[in-house]
């Protein structure tokens, strides 16, 4: 953990920030970061300037710009470094190329970690669906899985899978539904016969590979989401 610096500024803390950002530090009290002690802030909170980087020379200048940093991924990697591996992967949201913002998902100045307030399942499917309309539904025929969270089947910094997904085989499916093989060799999934000497298994491909679920999210169509 490094958190910025700025040449020449010392820590100020949090409550010096709040006499004139009230806006931004009064939902800071139950932010992640609030909790945050840089080094040498001689026992004051210094979570604004955790990310910030120290204040002195922006509160002495009565806040002008250039004297305070506005924290961009980079900022974030100074201590989230595993991340920057993650958003290099092939397959991840266009942080790397300056598209997206890590604050397009994470408030960093309320709550917990995902925008619109917490971490619960709704507030991450509905960060999600802002820009994702067409997976968001409502179907007439809903699929479940989206009940638990877009994170079931998705890292949503990134993956090697195509589509950002979590496995690239049946595997994405299979941690919900139950596979039985009978003593015949046949192969049940969901209470259907898919597989033995032949059956939809021995077409290859994924569970979501075209003929077979291709409508993951949900269907207006076809309960079993075929299409
Ligand atoms: C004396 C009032 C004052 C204090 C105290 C103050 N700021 Fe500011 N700050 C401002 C003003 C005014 C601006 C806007 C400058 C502008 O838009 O021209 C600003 C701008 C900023 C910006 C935007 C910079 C940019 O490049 O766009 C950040 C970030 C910021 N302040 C963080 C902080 C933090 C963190 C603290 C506490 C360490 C703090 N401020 C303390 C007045 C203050
Ligand atoms: C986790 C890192 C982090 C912490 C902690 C943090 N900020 Fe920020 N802040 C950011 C980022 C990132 C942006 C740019 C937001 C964006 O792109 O929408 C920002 C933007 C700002 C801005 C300018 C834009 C605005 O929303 O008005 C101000 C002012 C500001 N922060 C003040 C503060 C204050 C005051 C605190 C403490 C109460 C604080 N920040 C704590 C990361 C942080
Ligand atoms: C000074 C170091 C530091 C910086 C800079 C920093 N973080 Fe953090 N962050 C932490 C720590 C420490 C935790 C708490 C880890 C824990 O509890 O396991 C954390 C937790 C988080 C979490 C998890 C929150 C939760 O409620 O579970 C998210 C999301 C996050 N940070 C995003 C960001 C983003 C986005 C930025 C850049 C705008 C950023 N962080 C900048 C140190 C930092
Ligand atoms: C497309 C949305 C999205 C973007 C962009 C994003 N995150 Fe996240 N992040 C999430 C979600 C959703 C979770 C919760 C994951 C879960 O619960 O499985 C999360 C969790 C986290 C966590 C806590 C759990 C963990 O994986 O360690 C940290 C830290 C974090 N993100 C940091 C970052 C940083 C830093 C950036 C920018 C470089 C960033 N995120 C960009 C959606 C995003
Ligand atoms: C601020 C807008 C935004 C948010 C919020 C967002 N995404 Fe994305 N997402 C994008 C962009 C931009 C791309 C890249 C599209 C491209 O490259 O064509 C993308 C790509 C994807 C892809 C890969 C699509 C493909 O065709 O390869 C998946 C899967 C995805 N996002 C899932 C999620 C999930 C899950 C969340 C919530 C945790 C989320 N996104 C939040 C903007 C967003
Ligand atoms: C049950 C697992 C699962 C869940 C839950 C899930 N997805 Fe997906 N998603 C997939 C699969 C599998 C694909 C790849 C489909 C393909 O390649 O034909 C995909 C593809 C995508 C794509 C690429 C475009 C497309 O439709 O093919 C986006 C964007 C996306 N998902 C966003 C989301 C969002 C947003 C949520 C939450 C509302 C979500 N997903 C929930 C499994 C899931
Ligand atoms: C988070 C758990 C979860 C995951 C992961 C998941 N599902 Fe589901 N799925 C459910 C639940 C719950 C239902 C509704 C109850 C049922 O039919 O078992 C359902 C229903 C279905 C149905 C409708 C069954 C019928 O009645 O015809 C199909 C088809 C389906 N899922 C396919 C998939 C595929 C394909 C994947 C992988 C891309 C997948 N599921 C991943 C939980 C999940």
């Amino acid at each position: 953990m490094a958190p910025p610096s700025i040449p020449g500024a010392t820590y100020v803390g949090s409550s010096k920030c709040s006499t004139c950002h009230e806006d931004v530090s009064h939902k800071f009290a139950d932010a992640t970061h609030a909790k945050l002690f840089a080094d040498g802030g001689n026992a004051v909170e210094t979570g604004c300037e955790s990310c910030h980087g120290p204040g002195s020379l922006h509160v002495k200048a009565g806040g002008s710009i250039g004297t305070i940093l506005n924290p961009t991924a980079e900022t974030c990697y100074q201590c989230h470094l595993e991340k920057r591996g993650e958003f290099s992967l092939p397959n991840s949201h266009p942080i790397a190329s300056g598209k997206m913002t890590c604050s397009d998902c994470h408030d960093p100045h309320a709550g917990n970690a995902v925008a619109e307030g917490g971490t619960s399942i709704d507030a991450i499917n509905s960060s999600c669906v802002k820009c994702h309309t067409s997976q968001g539904g409502p179907y007439v025929f809903e699929h479940e899985a989206s009940r638990e969270g877009c994170t079931v089947c998705h890292n949503p910094h990134g993956t090697l899978n195509a589509k950002m997904l979590k496995a690239r085989n049946s595997n994405l499916c299979l941690q919900c539904h139950y596979q039985q093989t009978t003593s015949t060799g046949d192969i049940y999934i969901g209470g259907r016969q898919h597989g033995g000497a032949s059956g939809y298994l021995t077409r290859g491909g994924t569970c979501w590979s075209t003929g077979c679920h291709e409508a993951v999210h949900g269907s207006h169509v076809s309960s079993s989401l075929r299409f």
